[in-house]
């Protein structure tokens, strides 16, 4: 069985991540700003180009660590399930946390690993997301910060990707399925 061909249309500019970073970082820096305890946290894998990004924006003293949770196999479907693969190197106890997603769809990936670090007590838990699909929420969860809203279209790129291709363009594009031939 071949698999389908798509193209991939640019949705979301380098340009316009870049600008929109910037302008989020200045959001986090003014709510952290108290602190010298700030642990920036990955969800691996979509969000390393996000958060290498973000972490050069901010002005703070931090750590950074990286937690893995699956939710989708190679298709484009959650499978609602989210289990943790890699959990935190470090403890957060007492500490303030900053989670980066590269993108919200139903929100069981992202509320479930909330859930789980709020249990081990940290002294704050704020989230951020790169993209959000509102109206494909199956949850009642939204992060603390959002680059962009996006409508219902599967994206790839800056790290998202499409049965694990696309990760390394440097802008968000939507898949576009075509016929062969
Ligand atoms: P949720 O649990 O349904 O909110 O899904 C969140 C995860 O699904 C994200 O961290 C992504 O890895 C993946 N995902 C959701 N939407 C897309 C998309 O449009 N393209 C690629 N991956 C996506
Ligand atoms: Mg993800």
């Amino acid at each position: 069985m071949t698999k389908p061909a798509y193209v991939i249309d640019e949705m979301i500019s380098a340009k316009a991540i870049a600008a929109r970073i910037e302008t989020m970082c200045r959001d986090i820096s003014a709510e952290f700003c108290d602190t010298d305890k700030l642990v920036v946290v990955g969800l691996l894998r979509g969000s390393f180009v996000f958060i290498a990004d973000l972490v050069r924006e901010l002005d703070l003293p931090i750590e950074v660590d990286f937690i893995e949770a699956s939710s989708y196999g190679d298709g484009m479907e959650s499978s609602r399930e989210v289990r943790i693969l890699k959990d935190l190197r470090s403890g957060i106890e007492g500490r303030d946390v900053l989670v980066v997603e590269d993108i919200v769809d139903t929100g069981h990936t992202l509320s479930h690993v909330v859930q789980l670090l709020k249990t081990r007590d940290p002294a704050r838990l704020k989230t951020i997301a790169l993209l959000d699909k509102p109206s494909r929420r199956e949850v009642d969860f939204r992060a603390d910060l959002i680059g962009f809203d996006i409508p219902d279209e599967f994206v790839v790129g800056y790290g998202i990707d499409y049965a694990q291709r696309n990760r390394n363009l440097p802008f968000i594009g939507k898949v576009r399925f075509v016929e062969d031939g």
